[in-house]
C-alpha cells in the first residue's frame, strides 16, 4: 500500500504548504480518495478530480503524490492532468466556472454561455480575474450530455443552462461566499 492510513508526507521544497495543518488535512483527503479506489491506476481521473476539488489546482507536489500513491509514472499523471481542460496546474480564482464545449453542449448553445460569461466577468477561457475571484475554463465533455448545455461551478454540475441561468448561478455563488 503506497500511502496507507497514515499520511506519507509529500516531499516538497515548499515547506509552507506541506507542513501547514490544512494542507496535511487535504493530503489525508487525497489518501482517502486513493484508498476508496483501492489504489487502482484506472481511478486516476477520479483521484485527480478529488485532488483538484481539495487543493483548488494540481500543483506539482500533488501530482507527484498521486503518481506515488497509484504507482504510475509521473509522466502519465502529468499527461492526463494536462489533457483535460477541467484540470488546472495553476492556482485558480476563489471560484471556478467551467463551460462544457463538447459536441452535445456546443449544439445546444454552449458557445452563447461562454460568450455571456466572458462578457460579464471580462476574461477569456483559461484566465482568472485580476481580483482572483473567478477562473473561467472550458472542457471537452464533462459526462453530463443528457442535461446539455452543462457547466461546472465550484465543482457542482449545472445542466440545461441558459446565459441567464448561468449568470444567476454565478451571482448566487459570488454572493453566498462573501
Ligand atoms: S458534451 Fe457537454 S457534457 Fe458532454
Amino acid at each position: 500500500m503506497p500511502s496507507s492510513g497514515t499520511t506519507t508526507k509529500p516531499k516538497s521544497e515548499n515547506k509552507s504548504s506541506s507542513e501547514n495543518p490544512s494542507c496535511i488535512r487535504r493530503f489525508k483527503t487525497l489518501d482517502l480518495a486513493m484508498k476508496r479506489n483501492h489504489y487502482r491506476q484506472d481511478a486516476l481521473i477520479e483521484v485527480l478530480h478529488q485532488a483538484q476539488e481539495t487543493f483548488g489546482y494540481l500543483e506539482e507536489e500533488v501530482l507527484v503524490y498521486i503518481a506515488r500513491g497509484l504507482k504510475l509514472p509521473l509522466s502519465r499523471v502529468y499527461g492526463v492532468a494536462t489533457f483535460y481542460h477541467l484540470f488546472s496546474l495553476k492556482p485558480q480564482g476563489e471560484h471556478t466556472c467551467v463551460v462544457c464545449l463538447g459536441t452535445t453542449c456546443y449544439v445546444k448553445g454552449a458557445n452563447a454561455l461562454l460568450e455571456a460569461i466572458e462578457q460579464e466577468i471580462g476574461i477569456h477561457s483559461g484566465e482568472t480575474t485580476a481580483d482572483r475571484k473567478v477562473s473561467l475554463m472550458t472542457a471537452r465533455c464533462i459526462g453530463a450530455c443528457g442535461i446539455a448545455p452543462a457547466t461546472v461551478i465550484d465543482g457542482h454540475v449545472h445542466g440545461k443552462q441558459t446565459p441567464e441561468s448561468l449568470m444567476a448561478t454565478m451571482q448566487d455563488c459570488l454572493g453566498n461566499r462573501e
